[in-house]
């Protein structure tokens, strides 16, 4: 491939859940030059970089000089972000907004990945032209992180996807392994959501959507300026449960409903995101949940994580 046609990709968040797959899909791609910064899981090939700190991420961005940044690196978990809003806020809102506003500097167009917890869950499905309303503090800081890319630039993209799970060594790094944690810790009965509807959506199939719409969003053709992308069966966290636990050799009857709305952080009760944009791309590959459940417990397991939960 002539060189001049190959994009250099600068990914935060890049020792995360999505950002792993991503890095393997970019490195192994020979369209792309790609590095990634993380923080404390930084190292190897990962660069340590504080994107709390404009100064550090200027001069990581003028090191790299990429042609596009997918921004990751986020607080993604709902509850923690409402015990320390000002720390989250920091990360989720400030940080992006001055990547934003960095990017835009030097040309460079930015992919950030967004949330589903932007809606209400009063009228699911939502296309990503519909107004959202977050319920909670994560899907607040999300909306006014959108705002502030999309005023940095009107060729910066935003991705908003469900929970997501994938290829990892322990069961708490996703919001869909750690249901089986209750199953492996005790013997007794497990309580289980039965009120809120997800879509549990594959790491890797989010990764392969990224990388496949990197050219267009690189010359400033991807349409926009928000995309969802999110798999389509629809599973209450005791289906999850049962599914994973099933797999894992264990009895799913030691489920017991909960039908009560979950304490902590308010969710919606159900927010399906429509993808007519990704789908009119071709960039709606979705690996059944039940064949992509089984690659992400086979990876714990080899990792030893299921192990190391039965010791906690
Ligand atoms: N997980 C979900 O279910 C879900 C659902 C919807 C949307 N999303 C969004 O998708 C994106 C990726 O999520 P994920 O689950 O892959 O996240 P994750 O696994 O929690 O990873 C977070 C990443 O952020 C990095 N990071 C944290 N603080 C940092 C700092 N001060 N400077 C630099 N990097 C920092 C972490 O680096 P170290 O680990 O090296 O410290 C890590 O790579 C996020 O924007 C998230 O909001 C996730």
């Amino acid at each position: 491939m002539n060189t001049e046609s190959i994009i250099t990709v600068a990914v935060t968040g890049a020792s995360g859940l999505l950002g792993r797959p991503l890095m393997s899909l970019l490195e192994s791609d020979s369209r792309f030059r790609v590095r990634g910064a993380a923080w404390s899981r930084a190292g190897g090939s990962l660069d340590r970089v504080d994107i709390t700190a404009p100064a550090a991420v200027d001069a990581w961005l003028d090191d790299v000089k990429p042609d596009v940044l997918v921004h990751l690196a986020a607080e993604r978990r709902p509850d923690v972000y409402a015990k320390d809003p000002e720390a989250a806020d920091r990360l989720n809102i400030n940080a992006t907004e001055a990547l934003a506003l960095s990017c835009a500097a030097r040309e460079v167009n930015m992919l950030f990945l967004s949330t589903n917890y932007l809606f209400d869950g009063a009228s699911s499905p939502y296309i990503s032209e519909d107004e959202a309303n977050p319920l909670n503090a994560y899907g607040l800081g999300k909306l006014a992180a959108e705002l502030a890319v999309s005023a940095a630039s009107d060729k910066h993209r935003m991705l908003r996807i469900p929970l997501i799970h994938g290829p990892s060594d322990s069961l708490e790094e996703s919001s869909v392994t750690v249901l089986c944690k209750a199953f492996l810790d005790t013997d007794g009965p497990v309580v289980m959501d039965v009120w809120q509807t997800r879509y549990p959506t594959f790491t890797p199939d989010v990764a392969a959507a990224i990388t496949k719409l990197l050219p267009s969003l690189a010359d400033g053709t991807l349409p926009g300026p928000a995309l969802h992308f999110s798999a389509d069966e629809p599973f209450t966290k005791r289906d999850i449960g049962e599914i994973m636990v099933s797999y894992l050799g264990m009895d799913p009857a030691r489920a017991v409903d909960d039908s009560r709305p979950p304490s902590g952080a308010p969710r919606p009760k159900e927010v399906k995101l429509a993808c007519p944009k990704m789908d009119a791309m071709g960039l709606m590959k979705i690996t059944p949940f039940r064949d992509a459940i089984r690659i992400t417990l086979d990876s714990i397991r080899d990792a030893g994580g299921l192990e190391r939960s039965i010791l906690v």
